[in-house]
């Protein structure tokens, strides 16, 4: 059942991209219009919309925050995210043209269901974005739109990480489509720029032995440091997420342009930093800024290592070691930047000689508050 890996977690990274392909399938007509039957919100109801709110925890919060760059650049709906256990106890302002987007891989966490409920009581339309079938979040909620990345054994998520963030891309994309406000033509060349990611994503499994070989040599690292910008700031925190989980080790990830107002206090010789570089073809110059947080922090001593695009040759003087991933649009990069960050957990978690599938104190889902 583990399909030939040692362990479930391998399993499901390396399932990630038949998770995306089948979040895909079958959910555009051949003219490139979204098709999301399943979402039964009256449609009329969706367009009054004024205020998203993603709740959610752990992994799939971070899926969230990388969908909030997303939607809100193409849809104009101010979106925030919050953790389902802080929304409840805080009196959020929410009503009925409020949607509330829950992402649950088990569709059980207590402190989710807990949020849902409380924001439907409040009059909120509540949509699900769920991993497994008929349990209680979607069932309680609205409506659902499902992520099919097959069932999740290990505690620590991968795929459906990976199918959440394709899931609410797709929300998005409907949510614009319903609106009016982007063009067809540019729905459909989106969604064929996400049909083109599986391959990709499959591409970086493919060449995963730079980075495996790198979490064995650093198998006695204390700590390690994760920054990122824009879609790359939530990635640093799963990349860091996943490495507490499974491998123990003190991670923590910081937004890059947070670092002198605090964290670069924290470099010194020797401190291992992964930076998640947005592509050089970005808007905003964000590329040419994190290179220049990439050089400062090795200035001060870091053992700076990169994800960058392919092609990406500045980032090469600074850095120790350089992982490329594939060309794609900035939103739709996390969808493979991730991937290493997973491997390097796993790989380092297996030298150690833990469980990456069953992490101590951890359960799959937590069904107390
Ligand atoms: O089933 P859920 O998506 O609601 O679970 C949320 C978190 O408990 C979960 O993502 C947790 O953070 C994982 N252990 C992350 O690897």
């Amino acid at each position: 059942e583990k399909g030939g890996y040692p362990s479930f977690m391998e399993k499901e990274i390396n399932d990630q991209p038949a998770a995306v392909g089948d979040t895909l399938l079958g959910r555009a007509d051949a003219a490139g219009r979204l098709t999301l039957d399943e979402i039964r919100i009256d449609p009329e109801l969706l367009k009054n919309v004024n205020k998203i709110i993603v709740l959610a925890c752990g992994t799939s919060a971070y899926a969230g925050q990388v969908a909030k760059y997303a939607i809100e650049h193409w849809v104009r709906i101010p979106t925030e995210v919050e953790l389902s256990h802080e929304f409840r106890y805080r009196d959020p302002i929410v009503d009925a043209n409020t949607l509330i987007v829950s992402i649950s891989q088990s569709g059980e966490t207590m402190d989710t269901l807990m949020a849902v409920r409380y924001a439907k009581e409040q009059g909120a339309k509540t949509l699900a974005i769920c991993n497994t079938n008929g349990s209680t979040i979607p069932r309680e909620s609205d409506a659902v739109l499902y992520t099919h990345a097959g069932p999740e054994i290990a505690v620590a998520s991968t795929k459906a990480f990976l199918a959440q963030i394709t899931a609410a891309y797709l929300l998005g994309l409907y949510l614009a489509q319903l609106r009016g406000i982007k063009f067809q033509g540019e729905i459909r060349d989106i969604l064929s720029d996400l049909g083109a990611i599986p391959a990709k994503i499959q591409s970086v499994l493919d060449n995963a032995d730079q980075i495996k070989k790198l979490a064995r040599e650093m198998a006695e690292t204390k700590s390690v440091l994760f920054l990122g910008r824009h879609v790359g700031f939530p990635v640093a925190m799963e990349g860091a997420l996943k490495l507490k989980e499974l491998a123990y080790i003190h991670a923590e990830g910081f937004a890059a342009g947070e670092l002198k107002h605090g964290p670069i206090a924290l470099i010194e010789e020797g401190q291992p930093v992964f930076v998640v570089v947005p592509s050089p073809r970005g808007r905003h110059s964000l590329h040419s800024k994190v290179v220049s947080n990439i050089q400062e922090i090795r200035a001060r001593g870091a053992n700076t290592i990169v994800i960058a695009e392919q092609g990406d040759e500045a980032v090469k003087a600074y850095a120790e070691h350089v992982f490329y991933i594939p060309e794609t649009p900035t939103l739709l990069a996390p969808l493979l930047a991730t991937v290493p960050l997973q491997i390097f957990a796993c790989e380092l978690a297996t030298a150690k000689g833990y469980d990456v599938d069953q992490p101590r104190n951890l359960a799959k889902s937590v069904t107390v508050e």
